[in-house]
């Protein structure tokens, strides 16, 4: 690929995965031909891939006015930046981007002053809250990608303080059953072996965060034969670790096992100075959680001697009394930033109910009030028999008798 443009390569890797997005390429089909978002103006941010540049084609196959700017400064594809802007959608932000770049990214999506965003981590969202003053003309609202931004638009739902509609993208089905589980799961591997190249068979590899993420890794990190540790806040979820098959302890504890470290809990600090200061010398900490304050890290640069880049991605600590700590991708989530981020197929699904979510909020414009909706079922199930058609599988139709049977409260021993 070595004479082709940025703009050039992106192509390349966009064409490469669209191929295992079958149920976005059907929308985008559909929507070339009825058109649904005509007129209508969608600003997101998301971590720009290749699987979001399909995302974006396919608004704007429907219709619409997109811009795109990053929802993380270190998972940015520049060649996705560039084939976007070459095919005429305008895309903002470079990998490694500033805070202040970041925002001023931000920003400049939020010129057209869209009706609806599509947003990961809520960081637009707020941004429009507080920031700026007006109220877009015609707002409908936001469609949210990820749990991280989900309980923050919670707790404003709750304070009576979102005064437009969300809807909770990542709380479908086809979402954090297989986003979250098997997306973050297999690529939080490859992120870590992409950045240090460990082997990872053997080693305690202890995973903090049991929800739908950390249940993915774990399993994936166990597929590999290393000896899975858990670490819950959560007694059940902590049980669910033990059940499976992995040693559910503290932090206290799992901190004087591991080999490797990683944090997906959406959680501040679920790996402190008080555990850092125990840590073997050489241990490995990579973070899966939407923001990087699940290390903290202000704790190792204050404690650390020295710190080094070693490698892209690897920064060594070295603390006084010599034991060195290795931090991938400065703590920001290491399966997009050290690594290509989830697999095509599935963010195809995930991308399906955001495209069909954002769809939704336009056509019940008018009947929504201010709180966070689920995603309609209908969308759920025509986003998962699209993707099981296109693995040549098939699902069980109920007979009217038994839909009856499952509605009755009559019929007994
Ligand atoms: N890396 C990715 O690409 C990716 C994809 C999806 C979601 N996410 C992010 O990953 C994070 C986790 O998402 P999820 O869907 O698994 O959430 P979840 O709510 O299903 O699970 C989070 C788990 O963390 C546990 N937890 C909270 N505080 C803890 C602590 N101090 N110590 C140990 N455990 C603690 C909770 O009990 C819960 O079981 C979120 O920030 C989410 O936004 C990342």
């Amino acid at each position: 690929m070595e004479n082709l443009t940025l703009a050039e390569k992106g192509k390349k890797r966009v064409d490469f995965d669209r191929k295992e997005m079958p149920v976005l390429s059907q929308i985008k089909e559909e929507w070339a031909e009825e058109k649904p978002l005509e007129g209508k103006k969608v600003s997101c941010c998301l971590h720009i891939t290749t699987e979001t540049a399909v995302l974006m084609e396919t608004l704007i196959a429907g219709g619409a006015e997109v811009r795109l700017c990053p929802s993380n400064p270190l998972s940015t594809q520049d060649d996705v930046v560039a084939y976007l802007n070459d095919i005429g959608i305008t895309t903002y932000g470079k990998r490694g981007d500033s805070e202040e770049e970041f925002y001023q990214n931000i920003i400049k999506c939020l010129e057209i002053k869209p009706q609806v965003m599509i947003d990961d981590g809520c960081d637009m969202t707020t941004y429009y809250l507080n920031e700026i003053e007006e109220d877009f003309p015609g707002f409908i609202g936001v469609c949210e990608e990820t749990t991280t931004g989900i309980i923050r638009l919670r707790a404003m739902e709750n304070d009576g303080a979102l005064p437009f509609a969300a809807v909770d993208v990542n709380g479908s089905q086809i979402k954090h059953l297989f986003d979250n589980y098997y997306g973050t799961g297999q690529s939080t591997i490859t992120g870590l072996m992409a950045a240090t190249n460990r082997m990872i068979a053997g080693t305690d590899f202890v995973v903090v965060g049991y929800g739908f993420c950390g249940e993915g890794v774990a399993r994936d990190a166990a597929g590999l034969n290393a000896r899975v540790h858990v670490v819950d806040a959560e007694p059940v979820k902590s049980l669910r670790a033990c059940m499976d098959g992995f040693n559910a302890l503290d932090m206290d504890e799992a901190a004087e096992i591991g080999d490797i470290f990683v944090t997906a809990t959406g959680n501040k600090h679920v790996i402190d100075g008080e555990h850092l200061a125990k840590m073997k010398d050489g241990a490995i900490l990579a973070n899966s959680g939407h923001f990087n304050v699940e290390i903290n890290l202000d704790w190792l640069s204050d404690n650390a001697v020295t710190s080094e880049t070693v490698n892209e991605n690897v920064m060594k600590y070295e603390l006084e009394d010599g034991r060195e700590l290795y931090v991938l991708a400065e703590g920001r989530l290491v399966n997009l930033c050290a690594g290509q981020g989830h697999p095509a197929s599935v963010m195809d699904m995930s991308f399906a109910g955001q495209a069909l979510s954002a769809r939704w909020l336009f056509d019940n414009q008018g009947e929504l009030t201010n709180k966070v909706y689920q995603v309609p079922t209908e969308i759920d199930n025509e986003v998962a028999s699209i993707k099981l058609s296109s693995k040549g599988m098939k699902y069980q139709q109920l007979t009217e008798a038994q839909i009856d049977y499952l509605n009755s409260w009559e019929e007994g021993t």
